[in-house]
């Protein structure tokens, strides 16, 4: 679809008229935040967990939110009804809004709330099937990586690193540990046990942090969260990917080097089976 139906502050208005101000903080400074919910069939997935997300993501910022949980829930059902196709990605920004070009929050501005839709389209199963490329590099990024902010340079640069050496996602470290890719997150299996980066400010909690531990019960695979070593990345025996976009990933390669057996392994197709049924029975 084209041009299809956006919300800007109250109103829906088709994408391509919808306009806001150069003085907008998110434009002068990225001084705002967002989120990406997965629609599959019409209805929103892990809706609260993404919502709970935004309003800490808010708070982290200082800005009141200016909807309600049920608000929220509301226009994203309202943008994502307005668009044809079933399964969708729903992106949510909100800035500081407009003011006065100066640094410090500006007193008594209105947030700016944007929302639009697109088709979600989940890595085909061709490249599930054979596993994905990625590069390593120095993760070079703030130190609040847990604020889903709008301010993503340092995730730019990174995605256009991996994008440049025809990889699927960079693969960050701070001080020879693994953080997380450029837009998702980043799980090394060894012995049939799962691992994950602490929850902490080097990273972005992904909504399946939560749905990976759910998961693992589940089908019984041990998950824990600690730090992980550049050298436990490159000798796992499965590098995994999770993010709404991505759903669950196997890494077959980083730089020159294989992983594992070169092939997607058991914990990931246990894990995705397991999470193509929890978006069946939402
Ligand atoms: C930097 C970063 N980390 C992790 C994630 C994964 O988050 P989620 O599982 O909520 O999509 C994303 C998602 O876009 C991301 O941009």
């Amino acid at each position: 679809m084209d041009d299809p139906l956006v919300y800007l502050n109250g109103e829906m208005t088709p994408l391509s008229e919808a306009k806001i101000s150069v003085l907008d903080r998110g434009f002068i400074f990225g001084d705002g935040v967002y989120e990406v919910v997965p629609i599959y069939q019409r209805k929103a997935f892990r809706a609260e967990q993404h919502i709970a997300r935004l309003f800490r993501s808010l708070a982290a910022i200082e800005i009141d939110s200016p909807h309600t949980r049920e608000e929220w829930m509301a226009l994203v059902n309202q943008v994502s009804s307005a668009h044809p196709v079933e399964d969708q990605l729903v992106y949510i920004q909100v800035t500081r809004g407009v003011a006065k070009r100066l640094h410090a929050f500006p007193k008594d501005t209105t947030p700016t709330v944007f929302i639009m839709t697109s088709h979600h389209t989940p890595p085909s199963s061709e490249v599930r099937a054979k596993g994905v490329a990625c590069v390593s590099i120095e993760d070079k990024r703030w130190l609040r990586c847990e604020i889903k902010s709008i301010s993503l340079l340092g995730n730019v640069l990174a995605a256009q690193y991996a994008s440049e050496q025809s990889a699927v996602e960079s693969i960050q470290f701070r001080d020879g540990f693994l953080t997380e890719g450029a837009a998702c997150n980043v799980w090394i299996v060894k012995d049939g046990k799962l691992a994950g980066p602490p929850k902490d400010n080097l990273i972005l909690e992904g909504i399946r942090y939560g749905l990976m531990e759910e998961l693992c019960k589940a089908e019984g695979v041990p998950l824990e969260f600690r730090r992980i070593t550049r050298d436990e990345v490159f000798s796992a025996d499965e590098v995994i990917l999770s993010s709404a976009g991505k759903e669950v990933l196997p890494v077959v390669r980083i730089d020159e080097q294989t992983i594992g057996s070169g092939k997607p392994g058991a914990i990931f197709g246990k894990l995705y089976a397991a999470y193509q049924l929890a978006k069946a029975k939402k």
